[in-house]
């Protein structure tokens, strides 16, 4: 990628698009763009078609997306299948009638089949079963995204990458108790419990286990993604954190760990996933951001914010 190159991030101002965009001023590309809903409403074809055909870039990384946590995917399956899929066919076709040279797309760890086809999660698998049904509406329409680059591939030779992604977390992400993801909830939970002297209340038993990886580093994959890979790739730390080491770490970075108590009740998800890293560790990617590093990052950033 050249570094006048034109690059629209969708989702720009969301957790990997803003993470991107800073990535990107940071390595001297000079003409980025981030396309979020104050630019289009990318869920509108026509919209999106015409905003990219004025743009004119020379490469799109797509990370808009409606984007929920375990409860938020059970619970809005239909929304999420509607507007991701309205969002991904507008972004991918109006980037291909904008004759992008490469469309890099952010997808999720979700599509692959439950129970999985293998372990750890290998890329040729994603179509030989279905999702876990907790999420198969956000998972569908993420492979709907993936169907669709094939056919645009076939029909058009468009030029794309898919990541397949494990769990992120860091600044500017959803720090929504109810419907977020684990880690901004949990981030949430202790600084409310930190406000109000109350106590920290964490879903499931702890057992679920994740690869996680912090947004920066997440960042650097999309860039070396584009760079040199083409295709579905897995996207991962390589490294698995229990639910309970992650709320043992918030705990000892927050000093609230005595006021955690555990609700059973509530859903662990998939008990694990682990993603097949041989695709990326192919072009000597390797994290720079401990989980440590990232947690106590985005507990200070999001701390300055409330
Ligand atoms: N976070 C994770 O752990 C994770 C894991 C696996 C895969 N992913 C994938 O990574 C990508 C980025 O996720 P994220 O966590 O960065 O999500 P995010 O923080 O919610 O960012 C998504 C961005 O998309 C924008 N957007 C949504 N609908 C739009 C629309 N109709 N028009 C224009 N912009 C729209 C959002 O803007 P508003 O805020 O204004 O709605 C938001 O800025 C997604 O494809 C997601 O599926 C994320």
């Amino acid at each position: 990628m050249e570094k006048g190159a034109r690059i629209a991030v969708t989702g720009g101002r969301g957790l990997v698009g803003s993470a991107l965009v800073e990535l990107l001023a940071a390595e001297g590309f000079e003409d980025v763009v981030p396309v979020g809903r104050e630019e289009c409403d990318l869920s509108d074809v026509p919209a999106t078609r015409r905003y990219f055909a004025a743009l004119k870039p020379d490469y799109v990384f797509h990370a808009a997306a409606r984007v929920y946590g375990i409860m938020g995917n059970m619970k809005n399956q239909g929304l999420s299948f509607y507007d991701n899929n309205l969002i991904n066919t507008a972004v991918v076709d109006a980037a291909h009638r904008a004759g992008v040279k490469k469309i890099t797309v952010m997808g999720t760890g979700a599509i692959y089949p439950f129970p999985p086809a293998s372990l750890p999660l290998r890329e040729a698998t994603v179509f030989d079963g279905r999702p876990h049904p907790s999420e198969s509406g956000y998972a569908h329409a993420k492979r709907a995204m993936l169907a669709m680059l094939e056919a645009y591939q076939e029909s058009y030779g468009t030029r794309w990458a898919y990541i397949a992604s494990c769990n992120l977390f860091g600044p500017r992400d959803k720090f929504d108790i109810e419907g977020g993801h684990v880690v901004p909830s949990l981030i949430a939970k202790f600084r409310s419990a930190e406000l109000d002297g109350g106590k920290v209340s964490v879903w499931g038993d702890g057992s679920a286990q994740r690869d996680f990886m912090y947004v920066k580093d997440a960042a650097r994959v999309a860039l070396t993604v584009m760079r040199e890979l083409e295709g579905v790739v897995n996207m991962g730390s390589g490294s698995v954190w229990s639910i309970r080491q992650i709320v043992e770490a918030l705990g000892r970075i927050t000093g609230l760990g005595d006021r955690v108590v555990w609700d059973a009740s509530k859903p662990n998800g998939q008990a694990y996933r682990a993603y097949d890293l041989t695709r990326l560790a192919s072009t000597g990617f390797a994290c720079r951001y401990p989980i440590e590093q990232g947690l106590q990052e985005t507990w200070d950033w999001y701390r300055g914010q409330t």
